[in-house]
């Protein structure tokens, strides 16, 4: 049999990509295991999240480091410690350093709530709102050193309806994220993934 990649995730919030991932991960079918999340905010759900899922939980204290570059070198070695192969960012609200990123290149995804490259950074359904497109989405990406501007793993779109508010959007945007991310860690476990430049395809 061959064997289940191990995941990595940081998250700072609520968790519901995180937990997401767990499902998925439950499924005996599954290729992919969460093997230790990791948060910035020791309030965030994701660590009561993790625990539940009988998951390795850690709380680390960005304030307990010099900087920021003291900070990763942790995450990269507890991450290590976890004997992960892919680090999935789960709403981590810290931006990461060139250091980190190259690090885990390749092996660092994201999920962002829109089609990108529309509307990258924070707010991104309050940004498709305030521009009035029809249509925007959930992207997967690997992380690079710009701000959501890594190449696209998978996308999904969702039509805006005119009676939209950022919550109403950002629930259905959130189906989809539930969706395409534990779809992309399939196929990134699967070793189907393939990453030329920019584009990345799927075989
Ligand atoms: C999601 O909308 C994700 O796309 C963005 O941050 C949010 C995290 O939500 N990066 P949750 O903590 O997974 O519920």
């Amino acid at each position: 049999m061959s064997r289940v990649l191990r995941v990595g995730v940081l998250a700072s919030g609520r968790g519901t990509n995180l937990q997401a991932l767990l499902d998925a991960g439950s499924r005996p079918d599954y290729p992919a295991v969460v093997g230790v999340v990791i948060s910035d905010r020791e309030d965030s759900r994701s660590l009561a999240r993790a625990q539940a899922a009988g998951v390795t939980a850690l709380f680390i204290n960005p304030k307990d480091h010099s900087d920021r570059s003291a900070y990763e070198a942790v995450l990269t070695k507890r991450l290590q410690a976890s004997d992960v192969g892919l680090v999935c960012l789960a709403g981590f609200m810290r931006i990461l350093g060139s250091a980190f990123v190259r690090a885990w290149q390749g092996r660092l995804m994201n999920i962002h709530p829109s089609l990108l490259p529309a509307f990258p950074g924070l707010n991104a359904q309050r940004q498709a709102l305030d521009h009035g497109v029809q249509v925007t989405g959930a992207t997967v990406h690997f992380v690079d050193e710009g701000v959501d501007t890594g190449p696209i793993v998978l996308q999904a779109a969702v039509p805006v309806q005119a009676t939209d508010t950022e919550e109403t959007l950002a629930a259905r945007i959130l189906v989809e994220e539930h969706r395409i991310y534990p779809e992309a860690v399939r196929l990134f476990a699967e070793g189907r993934i393939h990453v030329s430049g920019r584009k990345v395809t799927v075989r």
